[in-house]
């Protein structure tokens, strides 16, 4: 077993985690709202149709807010279709899946899951088929209490109160190939600033985020972001980015490394959003919305398959490993050592579509492996991120140098409790850990997540396969090899 001293700078503070970093998102994509949060004729469904098992799972997530309704359907979509009477909404063609939608659900009924699941919804308006004055309508309708025609629409569908919808994301990937009516940099830019003023005159409360590039890869990055920012700045809060991670060439130590893609990624549009800050001279600092990020490749193959134009067809269903779980681990960490900048971020998605929650139509709900590693960083990792040293074994890839064997992250959530998350990236070594800065403290518990076989699953017959353990007392402190741990100190005082 190697020796790991792992040094807690508690006066060393990188910034506090905005609970926002601990959000997800919910599409009209697959059965993430059809068969995933609202199935009317489940045995556990209320009576407005929200399975209740589900719900209890969110619930425990802590989930702060919600991004909906997308993702790419948001570019087709017109949210008028999905209120009033359900036997007058209309059945559409969703060209982004290529599926059916009935909008059972729209605003009002995701509002009404919203406060059960005790979260906050972040919009998303239509900036591909949409118009900036749709937008400005579905901002009165949610937020808005004077005597309009939106405001009475939605008292006519029962909803006295306005709904409060603060967040708002300004269109949804527009740089992309596959986006419903994609846009240049200079068309969205145009688009998304003039949508901005009329969302903010109908309601000045309210924060808006823009659309970065799709990802560090899109031949635009860079260009996009300096093009947008220059054209929005006095009009948005956050900047958008979004990334997935897969494994497809089956390379466990190269995969487990792309947390540090995602660290340079943040990095980069940082810098950029600086430039522009001082380009502009501007006051105010846009920070980031990393509003989808996750693991998403083992759907890919299988998507293919699945026949056009159904509703709620199985897409996206990626059903994740203990390696995925340990990446997933990595992502919380990175995403929450960048806290001062990154005050947003949505694991994406929630139920069954690239989910930590999975279900059977009129079946159960399970958790997937990375339901944990996220379920832990929401509970314990709110609060203070510190710097942490930490010695020990690294490698290099054909992609990654240097990549450290254990990547670490402190957070001190009040003064009672320190939270030490550690993930080991390696498959042969396991570390008996020391930890140095901890005065005060003393190791209360230590939980570890791992599993014989790097590729084992959560699935319906088997749905505690892979789980956290508390680990016995006498071997807390010890890293086993492919692991996620979670070591909470208790201050001494209490
Ligand atoms: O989350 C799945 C899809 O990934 C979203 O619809 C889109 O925004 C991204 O490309």
């Amino acid at each position: 077993m190697k020796k790991t001293v792992i040094d807690i700078r508690q006066s060393h503070i990188i910034g506090e985690t905005d609970s926002r970093l601990f959000g997800s998102f919910i599409e009209h994509l697959g059965r993430a709202v059809y068969g995933g949060i609202y199935e009317p004729s489940h045995p556990l469904a209320d009576h407005m149709g929200f399975r209740q098992d589900v719900l209890g799972m969110v619930k425990a997530l802590h989930v702060p807010v919600v991004r909906y309704p997308g993702g790419n359907f948001v570019s087709g979509y017109h949210w008028e279709d999905g209120i009033g009477p359900k036997a007058l909404r209309p059945r559409k063609k969703e060209l982004a899946w290529k599926c059916i939608e009935p909008n059972w659900i729209g605003i009002d009924e995701f509002q009404e899951w919203a406060k059960r699941a005790e979260t906050e919804i972040i919009m998303a308006v239509n900036l591909g088929t949409g118009t900036p004055e749709e937008a400005g309508n579905l901002v009165e309708y949610c937020n808005c209490d004077y005597d309009t025609y939106y405001v009475q629409k939605r008292r006519e569908n029962g909803f006295e109160k306005p709904f409060g919808i603060h967040l708002w994301c300004l269109g949804n990937e527009m740089d992309g190939e596959w986006q419903i009516c994609r846009k240049t940099p200079e068309e969205y830019a145009r688009i998304a600033c003039e949508t901005a003023k009329i969302m903010k005159w109908t309601d000045p409360s309210i924060e808006l985020i823009a659309c970065g590039s799709s990802h560090a890869g899109m031949p635009t990055f860079g260009e996009w972001e300096r093009c947008v920012l220059r054209e929005c700045y006095p009009y948005i809060e956050y900047l958008s980015i979004h990334s997935y991670y897969g494994n497809q060439s089956g390379n466990t130590a190269e995969f487990l490394a792309k947390s540090l893609d995602m660290d340079a990624y943040i990095q980069e549009t940082v810098r950029i959003c600086d430039e522009i800050q001082e380009e502009l001279q501007e006051e105010k600092k846009i920070y980031l919305a990393f509003d989808e990020w996750n693991v998403w490749f083992h759907s890919n193959g299988r998507d293919k398959e699945i026949a056009p134009w159904q509703i709620a067809p199985p897409l996206l269903e990626d059903i994740y490993t203990m390696e995925d779980a340990l990446l997933t681990g990595c992502l919380m960490m990175t995403l929450m050592r960048n806290c001062s900048r990154v005050k947003i971020a949505c694991l994406a998605q929630l139920v069954n579509v690239i989910a930590p929650i999975m279900t059977r139509n009129h079946g159960p709900a399970w958790a997937q492996t990375i339901y944990y590693p996220f379920l832990h960083a929401s509970l314990y990792g709110r609060g203070r991120v510190v710097e942490v040293s930490c010695q020990c074994e690294s490698y290099t890839t054909e992609s990654h140098a240097n990549v450290p064997e254990l990547e670490t992250l402190a957070v001190i959530q009040d003064e009672k409790t320190l939270t030490v998350f550690i993930v080991n990236r390696s498959g042969q070594n396991s570390y008996q850990t020391e930890f140095h800065g901890t005065e005060g403290y003393q190791l209360e518990s230590h939980i570890a997540m791992y599993h014989d076989d790097i590729k084992a699953e959560n699935t319906e017959a088997c749905p505690d396969a892979v789980t956290p353990c508390i680990v016995e007392p006498q071997n807390r402190g010890i890293l086993m090899p492919y692991s996620w741990n979670v070591l909470r100190f208790l201050s001494r005082t209490e």
